[in-house]
């Protein structure tokens, strides 16, 4: 059957099973990888996408379903080449290890603030319990999330072991990082993870190269 679909802004017109979940679309028509899939049965929240401002599990959430909403992928959170307040407070909290579980956050903790832009520490964790991470325990997450609400919150270090100004200035410079990553790679005696190695750098944003007017016909594939 034939799908529109709008995804980042963009509409696209797919062929697809009745059957295709929201998350097959997403990552093998349409080539937005950024969406995780991990446990396939709506109970890691990798798959988390916001669809009409809800965070929704697209692992189980047919296509279909999303017609005629707005569904909005990790790939459509940074504008005009700038990452969203949300993401750039991921990597400077440290609130990303191997990086799986990250897409999934973003979009449950954007879903949040567009609700609610002041969250509580208590409803940050209540919007994130459907997301799991096995990596980083949580607090930088949720340090990160309220940071980016504009709210007071304990920084971490990004890259620990790293000087606090040369660890703040990576942030933000990839050529600062590639210096901070150097040291630490070289105490450590081994490479380093995110921030320092890229983990699956997904698609081209849906926006970019597209415009929002006309559909974009997708051929259906990978099932
Ligand atoms: S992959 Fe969808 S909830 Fe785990
Ligand atoms: S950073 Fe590895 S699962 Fe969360």
């Amino acid at each position: 059957m034939q799908l529109v679909l709008t995804v980042n802004g963009t509409t696209y017109e797919v062929e697809a099973r009745p059957t295709a979940r929201l998350l097959d679309v997403l990552r093998d028509q349409l080539g937005l990888t950024g969406t995780k899939e991990g446990c396939a049965e709506g109970e890691c929240g990798a798959c988390t996408v916001i669809v009409d401002g809800r965070a929704v599990n697209s692992c189980v959430m047919l296509a279909v379903q999303a017609r005629g909403k707005e569904i909005l992928t990790v790939e459509g959170l940074a504008r005009d080449g700038e990452l969203d307040v949300l993401q750039r407070k991921f990597v400077e909290y440290g609130a990303v290890q191997c990086g799986f579980c990250t897409p999934g956050m973003l979009m449950s903790a954007k879903a949040l603030l567009m609700r609610d832009p002041t969250p509580s520490e208590q409803d940050i964790r209540i919007a994130l319990a459907g997301n799991l991470c096995r990596c980083t325990g949580y607090t930088a997450i949720v340090a990160a999330v309220k940071a980016a609400s504009g709210q007071e919150s304990t920084p971490q270090m990004a890259l620990p072991g790293v000087p606090g100004e040369l660890a703040a200035a990576a942030v933000t410079d990839p050529a600062t990082l590639a210096v901070a990553c150097e040291t630490v790679e070289s105490e450590a005696g081994r490479p380093l993870g995110a921030p320092c190695t890229p983990v699956d750098g997904g698609p081209t944003p849906a926006g970019e190269g597209s415009t929002t007017s006309g559909a974009r016909s997708v051929s259906e594939g990978g099932e």
